[in-house]
């Protein structure tokens, strides 16, 4: 084994810088821990000019990753620069294909391209890290590809989005707008370029998809998963659920259903005495249900520069050091093509809260349309007549009130045709919110 490890690093943003001021600052460290020097060797980004914070007067630059990425000076290719296409995808091929080992933080690059990507390196006998891929600083790939390979997974479930748990929780916290909490999350860098990756639920698919096949043992398909963001969260609903002892989170789930594997990303109800319930700010955390171990969460700082480029550091490593593990715990080979639970069949509680006209018979209206369903409540809040609406005597029409119904474990199809059929009595107005409730230790 040669002692230098030489590094190339393509893109030198946020996480870029971070990883070389960890290289640099920490090489004799890095040497004592992996029994080799860690060389920052060359780096490709658009501006040469940008101060970074960093001394790069020693490293090659590059303007075109693809030659970085396949340049004979250097031993692993990082691939930081981003998309799920373009430069990414060309330059980590060209890696591949040169037989250089590939370290990554790109989960829509690994949520579009895994299957192809994970082929091409086992074939060439280099390692495809990308353990900054999902919950940024969580050492949640290595401890899901080594650390429980001797477990049955039944469901992986988390807060994997900072820029989503943090916008929750200063809704909540300080009461603030949407707008205000998201544009704090991007000042900070936790949000991805195009935001609406983060708040729509894409960024959380994307990291579900890698940690569905790692649990499973089935082909990445980021396309089989039910996506849902936040954007239809209002203070009422955060309001609502602590008041019956829930809170809001933006979850992704995957878990193993008697018609095949069930990946889901929405805002969801968790109950305040869970664990989950209790991460808070750029947080994410990641638990995962092991037949063996039981369940195993892991929490930490899901995004950020330093966190993230933890993660990378510890890939670099693990590379120094020889421990070169198949791209998702098993050959690529034999990763099954994916089995999809369809969503209309997931089972649970819900929250819906509906805004009603205010006349005689619409709650009963609403009780019978679920009673149709087999759906059984388990509460039902209606919140005081604000005076406004209230005009005894008066011919005009009362202002909608919202109602809240908690429902006890049922189908997700149950709730789609009640609510239609309550839609189609013209006793609610506009449209229903509908939260899925967790059930969680
Ligand atoms: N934008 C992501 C987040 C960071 O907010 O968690 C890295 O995935």
């Amino acid at each position: 084994m040669d002692t230098y490890l030489r590094i190339g690093i393509a893109g030198l943003g946020t996480v870029g810088a971070s990883l070389v001021k960890i290289i640099l600052n920490k090489a004799d460290l890095l040497e004592k821990r992996c029994g080799r020097t860690i060389e920052l060797t060359a780096v490709c980004a658009r501006s040469r000019n940008k101060d970074r914070g960093v001394d790069l007067t020693k490293v090659e630059w590059f303007d075109d990753p693809v030659a970085l990425a396949t340049s004979e000076r250097i031993d692993v290719f990082v691939e930081l620069i981003g998309g799920e296409d373009g430069s990414a995808y060309e330059s980590v091929m060209a890696a591949l294909k040169a037989g250089k080992h590939v370290v990554t933080a790109n989960k829509a690059l690994l949520a579009k391209h895994a299957v192809e990507l994970s082929r091409l390196a086992e074939e060439q006998g280099v390692s495809l890290n990308y353990e900054a891929a999902v919950a940024g600083g969580i050492p949640i790939v290595k401890t899901m590809r080594e650390s429980l390979a001797g477990n049955d997974v039944e469901r992986v479930y988390g807060i994997m989005n900072g820029t989503c748990n943090y916008i929750l929780t200063r809704m909540e916290r300080e009461g603030l707008s949407f707008a205000e909490c998201l544009a704090d999350a991007q000042r900070l860098g936790y949000a991805e370029a195009d935001p609406t990756f983060d708040i729509e639920g894409f960024d959380t698919a994307h990291k579900l998809a890698l940690l569905t096949s790692l649990a499973f043992g089935c082909e990445v398909d980021s396309d089989a998963i039910h996506v849902e963001g936040i954007t239809s969260i209002t203070t009422a609903d955060i309001k609502a659920a602590d008041e019956l002892g829930y809170r809001i989170k933006l979850l992704g789930v995957a878990q193993r259903t008697d018609s095949g594997i069930e990946q889901r990303v929405h805002p969801t109800m968790v109950p305040k005495s869970s664990a989950i319930a209790r991460i808070d700010g750029v947080l994410n955390a990641v638990a995962v249900d092991g037949d063996a171990v039981g369940e195993v969460i892991l929490v930490g700082p899901g995004a950020g520069g330093d966190a993230t480029a933890s993660s990378v550091v510890s890939d670099i490593a693990d590379i120094a050091r020889g421990n070169m593990q198949a791209v998702f715990g098993q050959k690529a080979e034999t990763l099954a093509p994916y089995e999809k639970a369809r969503m209309r069949l997931h089972e649970g509680g819900y929250y819906i809260r509906l805004s009603v006209v205010d006349i005689p018979g619409a709650f009963a209206t609403i009780a019978r349309r679920m009673a149709e369903k087999n759906i059984s409540l388990e509460s039902i809040v209606q919140r005081s007549r604000e005076a406004k609406s209230f005009a005894p005597g008066s011919t005009k029409p009362a202002e909608p009130q919202p109602v809240i119904l908690i429902t006890y474990e049922t189908t997700e199809l149950a709730i789609r045709e009640a609510l239609e059929a309550i839609a189609s009595d013209n006793v609610t107005m506009g449209k229903p919110q509908v939260l899925r409730i967790e059930k969680l230790k």
